[in-house]
């Protein structure tokens, strides 16, 4: 087992034991050890009732503890300011400064995107999505509204992106850089030094900046009309990593709120939490009718609960992703004795080495050592100027390459062992070009090279479109939700996978990326021209509206609905939103009970308004199911993909379905008028609570407009939670061995009761959290049940779900004779030598932190401490 950061014993200056704090909730975050954190360097938020004019006087109370400096200031956008401190001074000594709301220690970031390989054909989208209808049918552009752009910076010289900045007529009206380009986190001081412009060096934010402004010919954007700001808040790319800090993006979001944008778009993000500090500032921004668009996230991989932060804050729009339909790129040219084919290439992006073969080379599919066509033992046979073609599994593609290249080979071809495509990486000892292409393709050429001689070619520059197998599906990278508190994430969708659009002049001009970074923008342009159509739509109601006319997913496969938390109310259909005649409300219904008792948890009321001040509407309401999910398999284990039921379509009777019943199934609502609809969600019947489903569908709202024919509809998704949520285990389940006690290597100790920790060693507290948690307190419990207090690290609040496939597969404390009797880790004491045990307490969801039953408990057998 592995921590992705290791837990090293703080530096501690021994104190007396402080009074215990009352509140149990503390002021100071401090995130687990897996998060880079800035050293002395926090976000201060202010108590509301602290306001600007009284501001400069709470920063005078900073400015008089020794060595703290105020660094930044948030007036606006959020109450608060940023702060560096020297070593010496804690994050509680800052907290106890009256009027200070929470401490945050500043988190690094870096951007979350993927590369993508080949390049596609950019105006096949927009007719899934309403946009080219939109843009020709009522000729909306975006003109006159203002969208802010928080990324890192636009090349502006892009003569699709208008080859200008800041003069008349010029899209690029707003912005300013806020980091420059050598911000390094791994230094100690990172460098902020920004340009006079906030010219791109990293291409994220050209390619973001093209999906919404650019003006054709090869790409157009979303809302070419629209006017922009860019707010850079990313560096340039140092050992592979573009980053910045929540006090930077934080000063990039609030001078994108003090230019008055309609619109503020951020692909960015982590965390997991609305009470984040990323959140929290979104929030607010939404609360004074900016519309918030923000990425949900790019860990999908990892299943439920990976929706990040800022996407989960309250009245943020967060976008999911959808795979591309058309793939056009790169193709490799394969000749046997069955016949040619061409083979769509998906390249590691080793831009140094692309696979290009002007002529015909020799291909073979050797068979290694362990007589396997994987290539994962050593090669016996010369390789020497030959192709070689060699099946997914078993390695990773480095080792793969690496045989092949020791072998002689000058070139790698990988066919994968599923349907699709997917972007391989090999590290630098990969000195030949490698690529992947499909399973079809593979067999073909493996098929041929059985019968005779075979070859391959791959031209510069010879490309063929293909459509894709995962066209029209939700990405696999598209994080799920829900948030925390169970809202349903994402709202909404849109094309984020396999997209071409606009990159700097310098690395091309072009390129085709894949996030939620990009589906993000994609969403803020239809936010634009939405507000063209409609103005004085507030956010609440252009979350509405979107939600409401986006199209439900089904699966290709078998048919069924995608569950909201995959895909929020499906792909975005900005035609239908601007044309939208009545709007249902609220965007979503969150269930999170299933107790019949709480009869009212399980009532929801839809309102619905005609806007339409000439005509009345009959509306039919209708439920429509999806599957059910849950993250762990039959045998209790956490699943990354999730598990759903019902299983297969056959057999399934309707009680396996979660249903919508209501009093009111056709209602009139006269013109200009709305009406109040009562549901019930009746949750499946036959799911054990133990396994933790979450049921999900859409209440489908059928409109009959008077003397029309045409019927038109909404949708609302609904979501929930099989059981009362509030008792759901946040930690892992025990057949994974944890929470355990390890020593420092992390190996499991099995006779915890034989351990004795003295002052010179330690041991560790690990455990996994497969639901995020508000509070968890790990404390140090001595045999006569007295709490000596916490363990170093022991003490967290608002943290993120581990995820197996990220950079927190574990959580973890310190065990040593040293405890803090405060939460802000700032009063430690040396506990005397005992037996004792250590408790590990993690707050249910939607518990009380101040009551104790609302936590999973876990306690380890008592060991000794010298
Ligand atoms: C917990 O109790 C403290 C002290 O009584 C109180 O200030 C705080 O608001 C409570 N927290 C919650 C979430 O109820
Ligand atoms: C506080 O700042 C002063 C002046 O910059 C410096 O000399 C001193 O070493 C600092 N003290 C600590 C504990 O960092
Ligand atoms: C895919 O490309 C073909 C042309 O190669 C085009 O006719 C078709 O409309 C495209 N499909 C989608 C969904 O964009
Ligand atoms: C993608 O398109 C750009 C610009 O047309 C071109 O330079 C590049 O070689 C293409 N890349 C691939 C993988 O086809
Ligand atoms: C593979 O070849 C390398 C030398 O290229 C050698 O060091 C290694 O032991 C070989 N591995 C096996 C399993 O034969
Ligand atoms: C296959 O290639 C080898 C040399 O690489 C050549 O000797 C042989 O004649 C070829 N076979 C056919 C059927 O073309
Ligand atoms: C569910 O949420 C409602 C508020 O929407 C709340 O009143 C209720 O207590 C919650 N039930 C549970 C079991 O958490
Ligand atoms: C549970 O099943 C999965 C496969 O579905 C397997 O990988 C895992 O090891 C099993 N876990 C336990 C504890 O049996
Ligand atoms: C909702 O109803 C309309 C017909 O009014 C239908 O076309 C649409 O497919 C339905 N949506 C879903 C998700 O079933
Ligand atoms: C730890 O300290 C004890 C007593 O002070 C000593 O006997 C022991 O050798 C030390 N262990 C290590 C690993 O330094
Ligand atoms: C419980 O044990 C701790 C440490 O061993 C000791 O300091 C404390 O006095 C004990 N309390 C009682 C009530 O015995």
């Amino acid at each position: 087992m592995i921590l992705s950061s290791g837990l090293a014993l703080i530096a501690v200056c021994l104190g007396t034991v402080g009074a215990q704090s009352v509140s149990l909730e503390s002021k100071v975050v401090s995130y687990p050890p897996y998060v880079p954190v800035k050293q002395g360097a926090y976000i201060i938020e202010l108590e509301d009732g602290s306001t600007a004019p009284s501001f400069s006087a709470f920063t005078e109370s900073f400015k008089s503890i020794p060595n703290v400096s105020v660094s930044g200031q948030f007036d606006t956008l959020f109450n608060g300011c940023s702060v560096s401190a020297g070593s010496h001074v804690s994050a509680a000594q800052l907290a106890r400064v009256a009027g200070v709301k929470r401490v945050w220690p500043v988190r690094y970031h870096t951007l979350p995107f993927r590369k993508s390989t080949v390049n596609i054909t950019y105006p096949y989208l927009h007719h899934k999505t309403g946009v080219d209808r939109a843009l020709q049918d009522l000729g909306l552009t975006g003109r006159g509204i203002k969208v802010g752009i928080v990324d890192s910076g636009v090349d502006y010289n892009h003569a699709e992106l208008g080859n200008c900045w800041k003069t008349k007529d010029c899209p690029w009206q707003y912005g300013a850089d806020f980091i420059g380009d050598k911000y390094d986190p791994s230094s100690l001081h990172p460098i902020v030094q920004p340009n006079p412009t906030p010219m791109d060096c990293d291409g994220h934010g050209t390619h973001v900046s093209g999906i919404l402004a650019a003006q054709g010919p090869s790409v157009r954007g979303v809302a070419p009309g629209a006017t922009y700001g860019m707010y850079r808040v990313f560096s340039c790319p140092i050992n592979g990593k573009v980053s910045s800090s929540d006090e930077i993006i934080l000063q990039g979001v609030e001078a994108a709120f003090k230019d008055g944008h309609d619109v503020i778009s951020l692909s960015l993000g982590g965390g997991s939490w609305p009470e984040d500090p990323l959140s929290v500032a979104c929030s607010k921004l939404a609360k004074q009718g900016v519309v918030v668009v923000a990425a949900n996230g790019n860990d999908g991989a990892n299943g439920l609960y990976t929706a990040g932060s800022p996407a989960v804050g309250h009245g943020v729009i967060s976008v999911g992703s959808v795979d591309n339909w058309n793939i056009t790129g790169s193709i490799a040219v394969i000749s046997t004795p069955n016949g040619a084919r061409s083979a769509l290439m998906s390249t590691p992006g080793a831009e140094s080495h692309p696979f290009v073969f002007g002529s015909d080379m020799p291909l073979l599919a050797p068979v290694d050592a362990a007589g396997s066509n994987t290539g994962c033992a050593n090669f016996t046979t010369s390789l020497s100027g030959k192709v070689a073609l060699i099946k997914r599994g078993i390695c990773t593609f480095t080792q793969k390459a690496q045989n092949a290249q020791k072998a002689g080979a000058i070139g790698v071809i990988v066919y994968n062992n599923v349907a699709g495509m997917l972007s391989p990486s090999v590290d630098d000892s990969v000195t030949i070009p490698v690529v992947i292409i499909g399973q079809d393709d593979g067999q073909f050429a493996a098929d041929g090279i059985a019968a005779g001689n075979s070859t391959v070619r791959a031209q510069k520059g010879e490309v063929g479109t293909f459509p894709a197998t995962t066209g029209g599906q939700m990405s696999s990278f598209s994080s799920f939700g829900p948030s925390p508190e169970l809202d349903i994430e994402p709202l909404v969708s849109a094309p984020g996978g396999n997209i071409w659009s606009t990159y700097p002049l310098k690395l091309g001009g072009y390129a085709s990326l894949s996030g939620t970074s990009m589906a993000t923008p994609y969403i803020s342009g239809t936010v634009a021209l939405l507000m063209q159509a409609r103005p004085g739509l507030n956010v609440d109601e252009v979350r509405q509206i979107l939600s409401n006319t986006a199209k439900p997913l089904a699966d290709a496969v078998s048919g069924k609905l995608i569950h909201p938390y995959w895909s929020g109310s499906g792909l975005v259909n900005i035609y239908d939103a601007v044309m939208a005649r009545a709007i249902a409300s609220p965007s979503a219904l969150s269930i999170n009970t299933t107790d019949w008792s709480q009869a009212q948890a399980l009532t929801r009321t839809i309102t619905i308004r005609n806007t339409d001040n000439s005509k009345g509407v009959f509306v039919s309401l209708e439920g429509k199911a999806a599957d059910s999910l849950s993250m762990y398999g039959t045998n209790g284990s956490l699943t990354a993909v999730p598990r759903i039921w019902p299983p297969s379509t056959a057999g399934t009777s309707p009680t396996m379905l979660p249903r919508v019943s209501t009093t009111s199934p056709y209602t009139y609502v006269p013109a200009g008028q709305s009406k109040d609809v009562l549901v019930f969600i009746i949750p499946p019947y036959g799911l054990k609570e133990s396994e933790r489903w979450f049921y999900g569908g859409f209440i489908n709202l059928t409109l009959s407009w008077d003397r029309e024919t045409a019927k038109s509809s909404l949708a609302v998704p609904f979501a929930g939670y099989n059981g009362n949520y509030r008792t759901v285990d946040v930690l892992s389940s025990p057949s994974t061995g944890l929470p355990a006690l390890t020593d420092a290597n992390q190996v499991v100790i099995s006779d915890v009761s034989g351990l004795v920790v003295s002052g010179n060693s330690t041991a560790l507290l690990l455990y996994t959290l497969d639901l995020p948690s508000r509070v968890i307190a790990a404390t140090l419990v001595s045999s006569n049940g007295t709490t000596a207090g916490y363990l170093p690290f022991g003490y967290n609040e608002y943290t993120a779900r581990n995820l197996p496939s990220g950079g927190n597969p574990l959580s973890g404390a310190t065990i040593t004779n040293i405890v803090f009797t405060d939460k802000e880790a700032s009063q430690a004491v040396k506990v005397p030598a005992g037996r004792y045990r250590v408790q590990l307490a993690a707050l249910r969801p939607l518990g009380d932190p101040n009551n104790s039953r609302d936590y999973q408990k876990w306690s380890s057998d008592l060991f000794s401490i010298a």
